[in-house]
């Protein structure tokens, strides 16, 4: 099958170096006939170019990796190699969870495969594994951990008593963290990939920005040692779970918040950049999946197995997905380190040091009504599990 890479950075030059080593039967039968690159010096390699027409309007060419990051032109890109005709595979979270249904309704019109197990977990089989556990009953809910930058950040804190600026400088310095760290550390990132686990784990969308999200930015030593204290570690979850409102109807339950879990839990045990994600349905039970979440080749591994799929026609067609609310009524404990008290007096249940109290028995909507109320850029959240 004759395709094109779309980016050949981190991720695509993973891919390249997989595919042209030909390991494998299937890897061989795979040939990158074009790379778009945006500068023709970025690499040596004949088969580089910096129009998309040339792969585009090539008929030969069966199918496109996505692998540039970004909103556009990916966007665009994606959209009209499937338009084309031509299967698409992306590791671009952000652009897969902002276009999520007008892609998979391309790919659907279009009776081709748009497949995005690179975009969530890295190397992790895990869109793979929700698809199989959903292939055969309801997945009941997910959750894990999904961002390396920020599981290396608490994983020292937790183990070394550093702060969270020193470790933020660390993490930058060895390409752990960006230049800017918006996404990672404010949640960005884990919500993209709880949008998109939501697609694959309950067949529903939720646009990014209805998915609360809340960071690590203003993590501080006096929550590392409440956690310490009381037998707890800090990890920033994401999760999403089929709910059912008071009145029988049905509403998702997602999120992206700092967590704190009892310190002898399996996920309290993946340190460093490591990501592990867990989905529970009745059948399986609790299933959890561990590995690398981003690197080179890991991802780049992630990617070649979705060409695979497609070459094999093993990979399912996109289906139409459903939309449902997010919920207001599932209810949640929260930890919370505000800069001052006054501004969250309706949320105390009983006050716990430093400033920090515990809120019980609060949905994630009746917390951002009270947090943008506040308007305080330094308050600290965490759910405690
Ligand atoms: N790195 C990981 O471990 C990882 C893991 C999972 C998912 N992802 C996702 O995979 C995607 C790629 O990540 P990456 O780490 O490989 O990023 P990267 O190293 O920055 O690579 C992206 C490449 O695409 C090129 N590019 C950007 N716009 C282009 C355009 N219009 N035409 C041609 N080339 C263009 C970039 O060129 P310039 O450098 O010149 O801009 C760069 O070489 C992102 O969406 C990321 O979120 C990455």
């Amino acid at each position: 099958m004759k395709i094109a890479l779309l980016g050949c950075g981190v991720v695509g030059s993973g891919v390249r170096a997989i595919i042209d080593a030909k390991e494998s039967r299937n890897t061989a039968a795979l040939e990158i006939k074009k790379i778009l690159v945006k500068d023709e010096n970025e690499i040596d390699d004949p088969r580089r170019t910096t129009d998309f027409n040339e792969i585009v309007n090539d008929p030969e060419i069966e199918l496109v990796a996505e692998m540039m990051g970004g909103l556009e032109p990916a966007h665009s890109y994606v959209k009209a190699a499937l338009e084309a005709g031509k299967h698409v595979i992306t590791s671009n979270k952000k652009m897969l969870a902002s276009f999520y249904p007008e892609l998979a309704a391309a790919a659907a019109a279009n009776n081709r495969c748009l497949a995005y197990e690179a975009s969530t977990g890295g190397g992790i089989p895990w869109i793979a594994n929700l698809g199989r556990v959903a292939r055969e009953e309801n997945i009941e809910s997910f959750s894990g951990i999904m961002n390396g930058t920020t599981n290396y950040i608490l994983s020292r804190m937790t183990s070394e008593g550093k702060d969270f600026a020193e470790l933020l400088a660390e993490a930058q310095k060895l390409g752990y963290a960006e230049a800017d760290p918006t996404d990672d550390i404010d949640g960005y990132d884990v919500r993209y990939k709880c949008c998109i686990s939501a697609v694959r784990a309950f067949n529903t969308y939720v646009s990014p920005e209805e998915i609360p999200a809340y960071g690590i930015r203003n993590i501080g030593m006096q929550d590392m040692e409440y956690c310490k204290k009381n037998g707890l570690v800090c990890k920033l979850i994401g999760h999403g779970a089929l709910v059912k409102n008071a009145d029988g109807s049905k509403a998702i339950d997602i999120g992206v918040v700092p967590s704190f879990i009892p310190a002898d839990s399996m996920m309290a045990g993946i340190s460093l950049n490591f990501n592990a994600l867990q989905c529970v349905s009745h059948n399986l039970g609790a299933a959890t999946f561990v590995g690398q979440g981003a690197g080179s080749l890991p991802t780049a591994h992630a990617v070649v197995q979705d060409m695979i799929d497609v070459m094999l026609a093993e990979e399912e067609r996109a289906e139409e997905v459903r939309t449902l609310p997010v919920s207001t009524e599932s209810l949640h404990n929260f930890y919370i380190r505000p800069s001052k008290l006054t501004a969250f007096g309706a949320l105390v249940t009983k006050t716990v040091g430093s400033g920090a109290f515990i809120a019980s028995g609060i949905s994630f909507a009746r917390l951002k009504e009270i947090v943008e109320q506040a308007n305080d850029n330094n308050v600290f959240i965490a759910e405690i599990l």
